[in-house]
């Protein structure tokens, strides 16, 4: 390959220290703060029981046989994660929809040089949000992910109310022959439409399973779509549940779930209130496409404990700053499709097409050389990203290192929400409003990792 140990010194003098946290970093905390132990996250491939017919060969996870643990975190506390890969490729973690300092944000060339088999990388930062996050590779992406490196991460905030259950469920699919074992991840031809699906559909690395939680309780269900392609409209069968969240942040008006249509990337939490008879099921539905889909089933345990659903206070709030629409720039964004052939060798897995384009430039997000910036934002000001949808495909276009308030929409009316990914559709312009207030380079992209990785990327630079 064309990226040698040398070519990445380049990239690494822009990291201090030997593990990528400089002194500076460290310094930041103060001796108040010294580093907090921190959690080994081993990528390695690993076999696991997926399919009905045999073992998964080369499931690629972080330490766990399964499922990559569910990380539980505090708001506003330091928290270290050692990375060690154990693959045979590079890898790296990005902590998705976390406001963080640019040095972590694992973006090889970008923010970090890539972390090589055998190598370490130490990630440290203190979360400014509470809420449903998670972690994944950006280095060979539709691999990595696509064969389970897609980890929760829960930022718990002293503040919020207390429910009487929690359960976490991180929802995606596998791409598996009758055979159980992998098949290709993608066909070119999916690639430039609406991405290849999954053949397996799992919650939490099962099949349908089934969770208990206390009847007529109140439960705080926690969802994420780490799938690399797929897009669901979630119901919930036999309960009443309000919105209580979208992307980690607290929706400013609650809302009963009708039903709810989130991409990769996007998280969701509930206040469930279960039914209150012992034994009922609550089903989770995807209704999305022709064939609904049960994910997962809730069945209510104990005697009553007639909680109602008005009970549970607001959760607490996220220090995201409000944007200043009256002073903002507008960065105009085109989401297209693009017909140019700039194939890419990279060593983290430029797929060898481009079919997608922001602002008419497909970039795969993995070059040495990523040319210019979509934008530059200067540090504190606020900017709103226009942003155009004329594909007839649904894209979930996620912004790298800050927060963004949806201000308005040309097909449909919005709630003000605070997010990092967004579901624009088909035809769609949308307004989201953002303070550059983290200096940077990030990565701003299509979540389906497919558009990605053949040109739906570009980046934003805040200095
Ligand atoms: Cu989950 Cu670049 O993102
Ligand atoms: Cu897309």
């Amino acid at each position: 390959a064309q990226f040698s140990r040398r070519n990445l010194l380049k990239a690494s003098a822009l990291v201090a220290g030997a593990y990528g946290l400089g002194i500076g970093a460290a310094a930041r905390f103060g001796p108040a703060f010294a580093q907090p132990k921190p959690v080994l996250l081993e990528a390695r491939s690993t076999d696991a029981a997926l399919a009905e017919t045999a073992a998964t060969r080369g499931v690629m996870t972080y330490g766990n046989d399964g499922m990559p643990p569910t990380l539980r975190i505090a708001k506003g506390k330091p928290f270290a994660a050692r990375l060690e890969n154990r693959l045979d490729e590079p890898t790296t973690i990005h902590w998705h929809g976390l406001r963080i300092d640019n040095r972590m944000d694992g973006v090889p060339f970008l923010t970090q040089p890539y972390v090589y088999t055998g190598d370490g990388f130490d990630y440290l930062f203190t979360p400014p949000d509470a809420g449903t996050f998670w972690y994944h590779p950006h280095c060979n992406t539709l691999t990595q992910m696509g064969r389970g490196m897609t980890g929760m991460l829960i930022v718990e905030d002293p503040d919020d109310p207390v429910f009487d259950a929690e359960i976490a469920l991180n929802l995606r699919d596998w791409r598996l022959g009758g055979n159980g074992q992998f098949i290709e991840q993608f066909k070119a031809r999916d690639a430039a439409k609406a991405g290849t699906y999954g053949t397996l559909r799992t919650a939490n690395w099962q099949r349908e399973p089934q969770y208990d939680a206390p009847a007529g309780g109140l439960l705080r269900l926690r969802l994420v779509i780490s799938d690399v392609t797929r897009i669901y409209s979630l119901k919930l069968n036999g309960a009443e549940a309000h919105v209580i969240a979208i992307d980690g942040n607290p929706v400013p008006n609650r809302f009963a779930l009708d039903f709810l249509m989130i991409g990769p990337g996007q998280r969701l939490d509930l206040a469930v209130r279960m039914p209150d008879t012992e034994g009922t099921i609550v089903e989770l539905e995807d209704i999305r496409g022709s064939k609904p889909k049960i994910l997962a089933r809730l069945r209510a345990t104990g005697p009553s404990l007639k909680r109602d659903l008005r009970d549970i206070g607001p959760l607490g709030r996220n220090p995201v700053p409000e944007p200043d629409l009256g002073t903002a720039q507008d960065i105009p964004l085109v989401l297209s499709a693009t017909a140019e052939n700039a194939a890419v060798d990279s060593i983290c897995g430029t797929l060898g097409y481009s079919f997608w384009a922001i602002n008419k430039r497909p970039w795969p997000g993995d070059t040495a050389d990523p040319t210019a910036p979509l934008a530059e934002m200067k540090l504190g000001r606020s900017y709103v990203l226009d942003v155009a949808n004329p594909t007839p495909h649904i894209h979930p276009i996620h912004m790298h290192g800050m927060s963004f308030k949806v201000v308005s929409s040309s097909a449909r009316p919005v709630q003000q929400f605070v997010s990092d990914t967004y579901l624009i559709l088909p035809d769609e312009k949308v307004q989201l409003a953002v303070v550059a207030d983290n200096p940077g380079d990030w990565v701003f992209h299509c979540h389906i990792i497919e558009h990605q990785k053949t040109g739906m990327t570009g980046y934003l630079r805040v200095a």
